[in-house]
């Protein structure tokens, strides 16, 4: 498979099959994100890989927030409980986290190269014939997700990755082309 491959078939997963992910594929994904450019070597990427307890721990919270949207209890229990029950038979959920900064440009940089080894992550995955889907948001805040990950305090988390092996595939989403995209100047 070459890179070029590798590039076009990557693709957001979100239904994974129930074969588990080898902790030695976490570790082979893992040393691919840490092979990412990083300015001034900082290597800001820590990663968290949830176990089940911790899983359902994280959707409990992602499902909390949903679940307030709604104003019938019933559904709002039911949908919870849902969101939890799916993060928990999730194949691999990994939690990238960056040791924060408090200089403005630092941090930019470093979350800058925390989704260089992200994307390093991706396409490591669609080599050894995984998926990934990355995913972001507010509960990354949360202090229940942030508790159910064990995130240190001096630690902002920058995505979830969602590891597992394909159950579907889904078409390649449109993309402009470089072309109108691009500027070439003197
Ligand atoms: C930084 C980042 C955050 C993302 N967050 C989410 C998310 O919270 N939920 C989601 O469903 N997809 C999320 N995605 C996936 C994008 O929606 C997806 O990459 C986009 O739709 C293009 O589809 P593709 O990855 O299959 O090419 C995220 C992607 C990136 C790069």
């Amino acid at each position: 498979m070459t890179l070029a491959d590798v590039l076009r078939q990557r693709r957001s997963i979100k239904r994974f099959t129930n074969r588990p992910v080898s902790r030695e594929e976490i570790e082979t994904l893992l040393t691919a994100a840490t092979l990412a450019p990083n300015h001034r070597l900082t290597q800001p990427w820590r990663f968290y890989v949830l176990g089940p307890q911790a899983r359902q721990a994280y959707g409990l919270a992602l499902g909390e927030r949903k679940a307030r949207k709604l104003d019938d209890a019933g559904a709002a229990d039911a949908l919870r409980d849902r969101v939890a029950d799916e993060h928990r038979a999730l194949p691999c959920m990994i939690v990238v986290a960056i040791v924060r900064n408090e200089s403005a440009e630092m941090a930019e940089e470093d979350y800058a190269a925390a989704m260089m080894g992200i994307e390093n992550l991706a396409l490591a995955a669609v080599e050894m014939g995984l998926g990934t889907h990355i995913k972001t948001g507010g509960v990354m805040e949360d202090p229940d997700a942030r508790e159910a990950v064990g995130v240190a305090d001096d630690q902002r988390i920058v995505a979830v990755v969602n590891v597992g092996e394909p159950a579907e595939v889904p078409p390649p989403k449109p993309r402009r082309r470089s072309e109108s995209l691009t500027t070439w100047t003197k």
